[in-house]
């Protein structure tokens, strides 16, 4: 059986710990010969490396593993590449989050002004990364989950129209589908979705059991009704993520044609958000004083004992999990079924063939497959076009260095909506970016 080589980059990412216990625990499904954390910030890796060292020589002695902050060392000879960056680190998610807030606009991470913010500093950071990777491993599977994943994705399409072997993916569709599962008492595995989006906007507009076909979304509307929509991830159980969650039922309650991504509350109801995030305690702080911090204590127990005790559970990873099946399916061409960030060429009916979409895929060595699900209804189509279009300018506004678009993007954007608004958030977020955003004249 061949045994891949694979590099993480943003190695010292809270989620890495996960992914390097995932590795340990799916060796058979994936086996690796090689795995290298690649980070800028050589002192943020250090300890996860570490930890790696420790966990694998008891749990994966064979395989090679090493921690660099050299892209010719992370990058020469790879197979997989799992890219996992967070252009600004969590410094910048918190301004992200803070400043559209203190405009009384939703500052979120992905989502809105934030989204934008981080948008034009990863757009940077990617296509550098990227064109080095294709120096060292011009064969190399990119999988990136790296965010804003909708505008990388836009950004990525145009810099690399060519390359076929960069797969942009997010795990919250599956995270939604694994909740329900829980919701409904049976196996995650058992649903068969149909799915239709923008990365972090997006409705099942139908959940079958896998075995029977019987569409399940009845019975899920109604149990939502009944008892609210609770996360499956550990990690989605602070508090900010389950008010996220619980916006489900809100949702279905105004709109009950279809399950919605938790990710839609803040499109549909702006204001109502804005207007209860706090906007100076956002989830990038509650990130920083948890995950963060869990995740670093867990180091330095580690390496203080020199070997792992009980600690090989103690982190969830249906995260890393996701992204390790879909290197598998890739990996052995299985055909798999995972909801994926495509060019959208008509899967969307109605909507434009150039815009990066979310939806159901089959998934083997010839990348995705996605499935049509034809037209969709204007209501779903006009929220769709106004945010395709929002990031589309932005991209615009990256590659022409045009202040002029990136205003329009602004403005377009149902989190702003407001062209003087706009104008004031984008000012303040061109100051907070300084030269990690490209200059815009
Ligand atoms: C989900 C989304 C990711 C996002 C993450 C944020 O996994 O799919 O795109 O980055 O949530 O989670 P956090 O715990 O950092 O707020
Ligand atoms: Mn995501």
């Amino acid at each position: 059986m061949k045994k891949y080589n694979v590099c993480i980059v943003g190695g010292g990412s809270t989620y890495t710990l996960g992914f390097l216990k995932s590795f340990a625990r799916m060796q058979e499904e994936f086996p690796l010969n090689k795995l290298v954390l690649f980070d800028i910030d050589g002192e943020r890796q250090k300890p996860i490396g570490q930890y790696g060292e420790i966990m694998f020589k008891e749990r994966y002695p064979e395989l090679d593993f090493s921690y660099t902050t050299d892209p010719a060392e992370a990058y020469k000879d790879m197979d997989f590449i799992f890219m996992q960056m967070r252009a600004g680190g969590l410094h910048m998610r918190q301004k992200d989050e803070h400043i559209p807030l203190s405009f009384g606009k939703i500052g979120q991470e992905t989502c809105g002004a934030g989204g934008m913010s981080y948008g034009l500093r990863s757009c940077v950071d990617m296509v550098e990364a990227i064109h080095q990777i294709r120096e060292y491993s011009p064969e190399a599977w990119i999988l990136n989950y790296s965010n804003p994943a909708a505008i990388v994705a836009e950004c990525l399409r145009r810099e690399f129209p060519d390359d076929k072997k960069i797969l942009n993916i997010c795990d919250q569709p599956e995270n939604v589908v694994r909740s329900t599962s829980r919701l409904l008492g049976c196996d995650w595995n058992d649903l068969d979705p149909v799915y239709f989006g923008l990365n972090h906007y997006g409705w099942f507009t139908h959940m079958y059991d896998r075995k029977t076909g019987e569409d399940l979304l009845p019975k899920i509307r109604q149990i939502v009704k009944e008892k609210g929509f609770l996360p499956q991830d550990a990690e989605q159980r602070d508090k900010s993520w389950l008010e996220t969650y619980g916006f489900v039922q809100t949702m279905l309650e105004d709109f009950p044609d279809y399950l919605p991504n938790t990710y839609d509350g803040y499109y549909l109801y702006p204001e109502y958000k804005a207007s209860h995030l706090n906007p100076n305690y956002t989830r990038a702080d509650e990130v920083i004083d948890g995950r963060e911090k869990r995740v670093f204590k867990e180091c330095e127990e580690v390496i203080k004992a020199g070997k792992l005790g009980d600690k090989f559970h103690a982190i969830s990873d249906a995260h890393a999990e996701m992204m390790i099946k879909v290197a598998e399916a890739i990996a052995f061409n299985t055909l798999g079924r995972f909801i994926l960030i495509v060019e959208n060429n008509g899967a969307i009916a109605n909507m434009q063939d150039d815009a990066m979409v979310e939806v159901v895929c089959e998934l083997g060595i010839n990348g995705p497959r996605p499935l049509r699900v034809g037209n969709i209804p204007q209501f779903y189509l006009g929220l769709l076009v106004q945010q395709v279009s929002s990031e589309k300018l932005l991209v615009d506004a990256y590659y022409e260095h045009s202040y002029q678009k990136a205003l329009e993007a602004f403005t377009l954007n149902r989190l702003i909506n407001d062209a003087k608004e706009a104008r004031k958030i984008l000012d303040a977020l061109i100051e907070a970016n300084g030269d990690q955003w490209p200059e815009l004249k």
